[in-house]
């Protein structure tokens, strides 16, 4: 059932709904109890649903302030805003999408609207947008976010798999991408199924559609004229989208984009592969949206890197490479035997220092590791033990992740 019906929600969205919550939200920033304002708010006379959406409502603004500038004069609820695209992401993806028609006023269709983060991206963008998603009480919510922020939007409470866009209309979705907790990782796993959203929408001129970043280039569902792109933020990797169309770019089947800096590579259907080699005097571990995009090789040519190993992307080289967005260096202090008795004598030169024990490949247990190596002080700015899968069994590269100034072996 949805988290709020569509009377509650127009309540919500009236003069009288926005003034509760805007006086819930004062009452926690002056920090009410959430159980005792919930109290508060039906001993007024509140009806139980509309307390419980005032309460949602006022919960979440709080939480979207440091993402959404204007979150004080919108309304949320709290899964909605769960769900809802990181406006900079969505803005990033709107121009992605509409930029691949340079008309302002160009019909998208956003489908799995929720409460129209993107949306409002792609309005702001220059398109002429309508929203569409099943959930009529979003969508009221969706509407007032819009008119607050000066933009106009169409909604329509619709399946996304029985509508039927314009010819000319641009596509945009973002399905729910997970189910009982878990994270999509096949195309299949999002709701609606995106082949098959895919498939009713195949006329569409272009398409851009949100999917979790744990789906794989070999999914079955992905068309062969697509581009599939990993976007990371921050470094952390948040969503990947399918591109197909006016959007994709030619020839390209993998991209990566580190936002917020906007860095993008990408690769057609050959790639280079890296030869495999000894462990040198440097780890080199490429952004994870690069490497989800199989672009590891790429980067790794580009700096005389080697692959430790046929099937890691974890990459070795000889010489320390230019700083760089795509990947983060470690110098490796000493390769030693995967046996924990010898790296425990080894770590002795360096009482004291915290060690973070990281795994590649191998079914090895940090835990029991790190008890016999004797229980080190642990932390993550200090020594990595790399347990690591090479061709030719599991090896150890002791690496040096300290603030520089950087260190060198004792004397
Ligand atoms: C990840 S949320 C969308 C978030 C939205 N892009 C935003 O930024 O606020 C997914 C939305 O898809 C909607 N949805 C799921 N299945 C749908 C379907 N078959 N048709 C239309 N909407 C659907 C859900 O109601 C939910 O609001």
């Amino acid at each position: 059932m949805a988290e709020l019906t569509e009377p509650v929600a127009a309540w919500l969205c009236s003069a009288d709904g926005r003034a509760t919550v805007t006086a819930a939200t004062t009452d926690l920033d002056a920090g009410a109890e959430e159980l005792a304002l919930a109290s508060r708010l039906r001993a007024g006379g509140l009806r139980p649903d509309r307390a419980t959406a005032v309460l949602g409502a006022a919960t979440a603004r709080r939480r979207a302030r440091d993402r959404w500038p204007d979150a004080d004069e919108l309304l949320f609820v709290p899964t909605g805003l769960e769900q809802a695209s990181d406006p900079d992401v969505a803005t990033w993806r709107a121009r992605r999408l509409v930029a691949a028609d340079a008309t302002a006023g160009r019909p998208v269709w956003d489908l799995c609207a929720g409460l129209g983060a993107d949306a409002m991206a792609l309005a702001a963008a220059g398109a002429d947008v309508t929203a569409v998603d099943l959930d009529p009480g979003r969508l009221r919510l969706l509407e007032h976010n819009a008119e607050r922020r000066g933009l106009r939007i169409r909604t329509l409470e619709a399946d996304a798999l029985a509508v039927r866009p314009p010819p000319d209309a641009l596509l945009h979705a973002d399905p729910s991408r997970r189910t009982g907790g878990r994270r999509a990782r096949r195309l299949a796993e999002h709701h609606p199924p995106v082949g098959e959203l895919l498939a009713v929408h195949a006329d569409a001129p272009g398409t851009g559609v949100v999917l979790s970043p744990a789906v794989d280039l070999d999914d079955p569902d992905l068309p062969e004229d697509a581009e599939l792109e990993f976007v990371s933020v921050d470094g952390d990797l948040k969503e990947s989208v399918v591109w197909l169309g006016e959007p994709r770019r030619y020839g390209v089947v993998a991209s990566a984009t580190l936002l917020p800096g906007g860095h993008h590579r990408s690769r057609g259907a050959a790639r280079p592969s890296l030869e495999v080699r000894d462990l040198g005097t440097h780890l080199v571990e490429v952004a994870p949206a690069a490497v989800r995009a199989r672009l590891h090789d790429q980067v790794g040519l580009e700096i005389g890197a080697g692959r430790v190993a046929r099937r890691r992307a974890l990459l070795t080289v000889d010489a320390r490479p230019p700083v760089s967005p795509w990947y983060r260096v470690r110098p490796v202090l000493e390769i030693l035997p995967a046996r924990a008795k010898v790296v425990r004598r080894w770590l002795r030169q360096y009482p004291g220092v915290a060690v973070e024990i990281v795994v590649h490949g191998l079914a090895a247990d940090p835990g029991q590791w790190w008890r016999e190596l004797g229980r080190p002080p642990r932390g993550p700015q200090g020594l990595r033990v790399e347990l690591i899968r090479t061709d030719d069994g599991a090896r150890v590269a002791v690496t040096d992740v300290r603030p520089a100034p950087s260190a060198t072996l004792p004397s």
